[in-house]
């Protein structure tokens, strides 16, 4: 059981020691960490984002821990500079196509989302983003000059076996939760979105247990904050799955409650907190480790196939946030703020 462990910028290394103290708690006796660079820090040590041994780390390990990358320090550097690209590297070198980010909305936190208690309670959502592919990667791509003027462009492509099989693996999820699928689109504009969506419609054949429903991009961001609970499993493409996977962290009240898992088809897998590195408080001690601590989860589940092991952390985590314990991000009256290492302590002691 090989993990990279990849701490990253910003807040990246505060929250992922939580969650490694989270993992070497489980005494999972086969388990080895490897520590590596990645993202800015890689860059200020290496002079690139995703450096040869982190790659070779990466290639070797079963599942990737990562916390977080970029920081403005880092913004004024070439595109191949930048420690997104670190991150994007991994996902395109290791085919980590199929990205899982639920947004659950625990009963305690239902004050911390900015929207009513009763439109957000209950809510359990799982939004299945493809990762290595769309506009994110599309060619050609770049800024050229055309009758004297800059002009910018990018290229929007899906292949039919691209959108196959993260369908797959989107009615697969539906099957083992509420059997309800919303494939996400643009097909009233975007040709490459009607293929989608005709493939989409082709594979719900295999999975008549599932029901298939589809809707246009921009009344799905205006449904999940209208009426969030109508979702069960979302599937969408990069770029869409990208927006609205953040519009839906907000629900459960902070982002710094979302794990993600990012899988290839034999479940190999990164596990990320769904956050970014939230450079304004880097190195305070106060950023929310439970996004990454609940990642840490997702591998025991997806990568290890450790189901009960998995249960024992999230359950863990219910019953620091039933304790009363919030760091600043899903604070409020009446509970007992803690920082960082407080909260991983709570959690180490949740599962002793
Ligand atoms: C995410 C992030 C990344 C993305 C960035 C950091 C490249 O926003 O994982 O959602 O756009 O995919
Ligand atoms: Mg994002």
């Amino acid at each position: 059981m090989k993990v990279c462990v990849l701490p990253g910028d910003g807040i990246g290394p505060e929250i992922v020691a939580e969650a490694v103290r989270v993992l070497k708690s489980l005494d999972l006796n086969k388990l080895e960490l490897e520590e590596g660079l990645i993202g800015g820090g890689a860059v200020d040590a290496t002079g690139t984002p995703y450096p040869e041994a982190t790659k070779k780390l990466t290639a070797e390990a079963d599942a990737i821990l990562l916390g977080a990358v970029g920081g403005p320090k880092w913004d004024v550097l070439a595109r191949e500079l930048r420690p997104e690209r670190g991150l994007l590297g991994i996902r395109k070198d290791l085919g980590l196509f199929a990205n899982l980010r639920p947004a659950i909305l625990y009963p305690e936190l239902a004050n911390a989302s900015t929207l009513k208690p009763e439109v957000v309670s209950g809510l359990d959502i799982l939004i299945v983003r493809e990762l290595t592919g769309d506009i994110y990667f599309g060619q050609p791509r770049g800024i050229r000059e055309e009758n004297g003027e800059r002009v910018g462009f990018n290229t929007m492509v899906y292949s039919e076996s691209e959108i196959r099989r993260i369908g797959h693996v989107a009615f697969q999820a539906a099957q083992k939760r509420n059997k309800k699928l919303c494939s996400v689109d643009k097909m009233n504009v975007l040709e490459t979105t009607q293929l989608w969506r005709d493939v989409m419609i082709e594979i719900a054949h295999d999975y008549p247990d599932v029901e298939l429903s589809h809707m246009l991009v921009d009344n799905a961001a205006m449904q999940l904050v209208k009426a969030p609970k109508q979702f069960d499993v979302m599937v969408t493409g990069n770029m869409f799955g990208d927006i609205l996977s953040d519009e839906a962290s907000m629900l459960t009240g902070s982002i710094g409650m979302l794990p993600s898992a990012s899988l290839d088809a034999n479940n190999k897998g990164m596990y990320e907190p769904s956050h970014g590195s939230a450079p304004d408080i880097a190195g305070q001690g106060v950023a929310n480790p439970l996004a990454t601590i609940l990642s840490v989860a997702m591998l025991l589940r997806y990568t290890f196939g450790l189901e009960e092991q998995a249960l024992r952390v999230e359950n863990a985590v219910k019953k620091v946030l039933a304790q009363g314990y919030r760091t600043g991000d899903i604070y409020e009256r009446g509970t007992t703020k803690v920082g960082t290492k407080e909260m991983g302590d709570a959690v180490l002691a949740a599962l002793a």
